[in-house]
């Protein structure tokens, strides 16, 4: 993948609530699905200029096939729009978009429609965007196990290189789930190893670009360590605690 955007955030989001949100409003939860694409739009437009190289959105999950028929109707037909409307902006704003997860139990219109767009904007620079759609990552982790077949020298990068593939991008530095959920249903466990969380009870219909900004400004206060010290000040910090201590 374009080089310029491994360098960026990757930023992930389990997209949620948007039944309660048409539901509150004494609407059928498919208007709640309709208003979420809207803030769909919202946050890919907002993303390149907020630093973000990678938004990997959470659409359907696997185990949203048990939703009833109506409801995965609706959200499938919601899905199909979304690839015929947005080629055209996605190429004027050098948006790359892939799909993760499942095809084969996809409508065929629709994964045509995803292949149509992923051939149409493989040249984006800007923006690589992941939907997840069918997808569940214990599915995404056991492929993987079956496709690495025996070798007793792989690594994790070469693990992780099994399950991303064709969308090929940095493990996740932020992942935020809306509508007051604190649980991962099923989404990134392997890339989210290092990520930092964020849950906000806002719906995911509500979520403006400044609460994208917002996020990522507190974010980029937070201290990552991956297993080390922390940075050298409070390092030395953290030593002169334990000689006290000591
Ligand atoms: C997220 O919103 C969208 C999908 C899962 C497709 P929900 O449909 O889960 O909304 P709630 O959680 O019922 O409010
Ligand atoms: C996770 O949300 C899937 C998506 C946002 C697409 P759900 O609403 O399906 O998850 P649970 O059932 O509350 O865990
Ligand atoms: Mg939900």
């Amino acid at each position: 993948m374009q080089s310029n955007l491994q360098s960026k955030l990757h930023v992930a989001i389990i997209m949620d609530g948007n039944g309660r949100w048409a539901t509150r409003r004494g609407l059928p939860r498919r208007i709640g699905h309709k208003m979420g694409i809207e803030a769909v739009r919202r946050v890919v437009e907002a993303a390149p200029k907020l630093g973000i190289g990678t938004l990997t959105l959470y659409a359907f999950s696997a185990d949203n096939w048990k939703r009833p028929e109506t409801e995965v109707a609706a959200l499938m037909g919601l899905f199909r729009r979304y690839m015929r409307t947005e080629a055209a902006r996605f190429a004027r704003a050098g948006v790359r978009l892939t799909a993760i997860g499942r095809r084969d139990r996809l409508p065929e219109d629709l994964a045509a429609g995803i292949e149509w767009v992923e051939a149409v904007s493989a040249q984006g620079q800007a923006l690589h965007l992941r939907i997840a759609l069918d997808y569940s990552s214990r599915d995404a982790i056991l492929r993987a196990a079956a496709s690495a077949n025996g070798a007793d020298d792989l690594t994790p990068e070469g693990f992780s290189r099994l399950i991303k593939g064709e969308s090929d991008c940095p493990d996740v530095d932020l992942l935020i789930r809306t509508s007051g959920e604190q649980r991962l249903s099923d989404f990134l466990l392997w890339e989210c190893a290092y990520s930092e969380l964020h849950f906000t009870d806002t719906l995911w219909p509500d979520f403006r670009a400044e609460d994208l900004a917002a996020v990522l400004e507190e974010f980029k206060g937070r201290n990552r360590r991956f297993g080390a010290l922390p940075d050298r000040g409070d390092a030395e910090q953290v030593t002169m605690a334990h000689r006290v201590g000591a």
